[in-house]
């Protein structure tokens, strides 16, 4: 008998043992990374686990933080970036420490480090994924050089609403091309392999539906359904568990009346059990310990209690965790299993990052801060941000026959604020403004004239305005750099009104009345009504924040070295009142019908139902000022020929879309054509387009190409009205063209 056990397990050991021999490398690796959080997990004390579980912030020499490294009490530390202290913090965890277990440094990376690329909202307009992987690519080198091996980024709230300062670390208001930028910026911090000396872990944020807060008021309350949440708020985030995110950041906002850091349904349920993601998540700043002040928990230890049990693992400098778990453990209100689950998280990241085998950075990193490299990239990421909006009888680009212009405006020379919020390491001494790559390309062949008009956005003082108007009158055009100081938009900073600030469309105003084109360039940090100001403008270029190359950028457009082929990531309101605005809204029963009457022309005493029951407002309409999309170029582009390889699809096929793009004008340029479907009637309202597919199509002038999208069916899945994710039989409509509001239009049914 005992010789039929010892074949019977022989045969197991020798079955499992070829399983493993048949594993892919990865599974290996994996496995030996599970093997060795075992080992540890089996020697930290409790108060070493909960440690692991503490995120600090230290910015400079501190005993208290070689103190509580030293002791195993803190895992991570937020906001150092000296690389000898970083270093010196690190040697304390490896060769003082007992369990030798490296720190993992954690920084606000969010659109570069030292070298700023447009923020997040500009690169969007670019509407190109390779683009937003190499800023990515260029932040990370720049800030692991310095021995940060974390970024909280990228920022993947869908932002629907201007109001919401926030909205500029956003990659705009469609799941799908912030789905498509959030994977490839993951892609840029994290590299294929994030145990590289340059790859950073990323921390997709701020999960979830941070970006509906009521009113755009920052850290308002949202109350979004699950099936809203499913289908619009969640799915950038698990494209960035597919794109192998190795971090996750919780939400400040309670949603429908549950802070995001206790709640169960996003952290485990759909984060963990529904997409499988299996690296660590933190807690937003202190917002486990403002659950107390949302009335969510009665004190900072039943905070500490709901987070961990809801599955947040890094507590972000509130320390509840580090002041409480242990008499959550002891009262039995928080299971041993839950701290050791949220420890083998961290620690999973920890040796993903290959913090254990090289947890040092090298200090003697030369020449990469600031690199010439990173500098041109940025540049051309601030090119391809740039929106062209109006450009009246082709007022630009600038021709031979400009021989003096006229520069003013409070972001013509503004280092600081044109490179937008979220800049924490970044330099205004690097930045090279408009007015200085004016003068130094064209200061020796055009006359520039400069006057300031007012001092900054917000200032109200019309005292510079004649300055300004005086050289107007002398030149031949008009310059205008206006829009937002970088502190009037980001974290915190929401605005009830998106009207240029202060004296800006007095100036604008002054200016054009000299009889002088007006080209009004914007720097801002979202989407402004700027109705009023365009039409005084015989050109506008939008440019979100474009950081510090902005200027060579901005130039090379003017002039038509580079041709303006940004598209909006988000929809521009004509007034405030408008929002929430955005393309991929419902129709409603009585959608807008286009001609109804609007305020000025409803006739005296006109009857109770004259102006159209119809879903409008009297004063605006139902258009925006620029729809989603929408971007102009100095050439113009002709799509026909649209074809589809099939009408009747059913769920599995793969729809060939095809079409020609012509570009009729007489310049070089990259159109970014986009593929948008409608769902018609399914068994819960669906929005009247959203964007399934776009690409960038570089054509030179008279050229034609013929262009095409493969769309699978199954990407049109929704989840309905059954909460059931999946692709009902019925009619599709189907347009391309280049924005949310032109283009050619078909139509297709799928079948069962
Ligand atoms: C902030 C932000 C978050 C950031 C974190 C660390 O409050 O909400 O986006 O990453 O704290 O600075």
């Amino acid at each position: 008998m005992k010789d039929k056990i010892f074949v019977a397990l022989l045969l197991l050991s020798l079955l499992l043992q070829g399983c493993a021999n048949n594993t892919t490398p990865a599974s290996t690796a994996g496995n030996e990374i599970e093997r060795k959080i075992d080992s540890l997990l089996k020697q930290m004390t409790l108060e070493e686990k909960i440690g692991q579980m503490n995120q600090v912030s230290f910015s400079g020499e501190n005993a208290e933080a070689r103190e509580l490294v030293y002791k195993g009490r803190a895992g991570s530390i937020i906001n150092i970036t000296n690389p000898e202290l970083i270093n010196s913090l690190q040697q304390v965890a490896m060769e003082e420490s007992r369990l030798k277990i490296p720190l993992i440094i954690g920084r606000d990376v969010i659109h570069g480090f030292k070298t700023i690329f447009p923020v997040p909202l500009g690169q969007a307009a670019s509407f190109d994924p390779q683009l937003v992987e190499d800023g990515a690519r260029v932040a990370a080198i720049e800030a692991a050089s310095t021995g940060i091996n974390w970024t909280f980024a990228p920022m993947i709230d869908i932002a629907r609403d201007p109001r919401w300062g926030r909205i500029t670390e956003s990659l705009g208001e469609d799941p799908y091309l912030t789905s498509v930028l959030g994977a490839a910026m993951i892609k840029g911090f994290q590299t294929d392999n994030l145990s590289d000396s340059t790859a950073i872990a990323a921390c997709p944020k701020h999960f979830a539906g941070y970006g509906a807060a009521e009113a755009g008021k920052d850290y308002n309350s949202t109350f979004i359904p699950e099936r809203l949440l499913r289908n619009v708020y969640l799915p950038s985030f698990e494209t960035a568990v597919k794109a192998g995110a190795a971090t996750f950041m919780t939400s400040f906002n309670d949603n429908d009346g549950i802070p995001s850091s206790g709640n169960k349904f996003i952290l485990k349920q759909v984060l963990r059990k529904e997409w499988g993601f299996d690296g660590f998540v933190v807690s937003d700043w202190t917002s486990i310990a403002e659950m107390v002040s949302h009335g969510f928990c009665k004190d900072g230890k039943e905070a500490a209690e709901k987070a961990v049990n809801a599955g947040v693992d890094m507590d972000m400098v509130s320390e509840l965790y580090q002041k409480r778990l242990q008499e959550l453990l002891q009262e039995g209100k928080v299971k041993q299993a839950v701290i050791d689950e949220a420890v083998r998280n961290i620690l999973r990241v920890k040796f993903r990052l290959g913090l254990f085998a090289k947890p040092y950075v090298n200090t003697g990193a030369e020449g990469v801060l600031y690199a010439e490299a990173h500098l041109l990239k940025a540049k051309e990421a601030a090119i391809k941000s740039a929106i062209l909006l109006k450009n009246e009888a082709n007022v630009l680009p600038l021709g031979e026959h400009i021989k003096t212009i006229a520069v003013t405006g409070p972001m013509a020379d503004a280092p600081h604020d044109q490179l937008g919020t979220w800049v924490f390491d970044g330099d205004k001494n690097h930045t090279i403004t408009p007015l200085k790559a004016l003068q130094q390309q064209y200061g020796d062949k055009i006359r520039i004239l400069y006057a300031q008009g007012t001092a900054y956005s917000r200032d109200i003082k019309t005292n510079g305005i004649p300055a300004a108007v005086s050289i107007a009158r002398s030149a031949d055009v008009v310059l205008a750099f206006v829009g937002e100081e970088s502190i009037l938009s980001g974290e915190a900073h929401s605005l009830s009104g998106l009207n240029l600030q202060g004296a800006q469309s007095e100036l604008i105003e002054a200016v054009a009345k000299t009889g002088t084109p007006v080209v009004t360039i914007v720097m801002a940090g979202r989407p402004l009504t700027i109705e009023r100001d365009a039409a005084l403008s015989k050109a506008v270029v939008f440019n979100f924040h474009p950081g510090t190359m902005g200027g060579p950028a901005i130039a090379d457009l003017l002039f038509g070295k580079a041709v303006p082929g940004g598209k909006l990531p988000v929809t521009f309101p004509k007034t405030a009142g408008q929002i929430p605005l955005y393309y991929a809204h419902n129709n409603t029963g009585r959608p807008w019908q286009g001609g109804e009457i609007l305020l000025n022309d409803i006739p005296q005493e006109a009857g109770q139902t004259s102006l159209g029951n119809t879903s409008f407002h009297l004063d605006t309409g139902v258009e925006p000022l620029y729809p989603f999309g929408y971007g102009l170029s100095y050439t113009t582009f002709e799509y026909s020929n649209l074809r589809l390889s099939g009408t009747q699809m059913t769920a599995s096929d793969v729809l060939t879309v095809s079409v020609d793009i012509a570009n009729t004008g007489s310049y070089d340029a990259t159109e970014i054509a986009q593929l948008y479907v409608q769902d018609c009637f399914a068994s819960v309202t669906r929005p009247v387009k959203e964007l399934k597919r776009f690409d960038r199509i570089p054509l030179k002038a008279g050229e034609k190409k013929n262009v095409t999208f493969t769309l699978p069916i199954a990407e049109l899945a929704f989840y309905n009205i059954e909460m059931k994710k999946v692709v009902e039989p019925g009619d599709f409509n189907l347009w391309v063209g280049p924005d949310s509001r032109d283009g050619l239009t078909s139509s297709f049914t799928v079948v069962n």
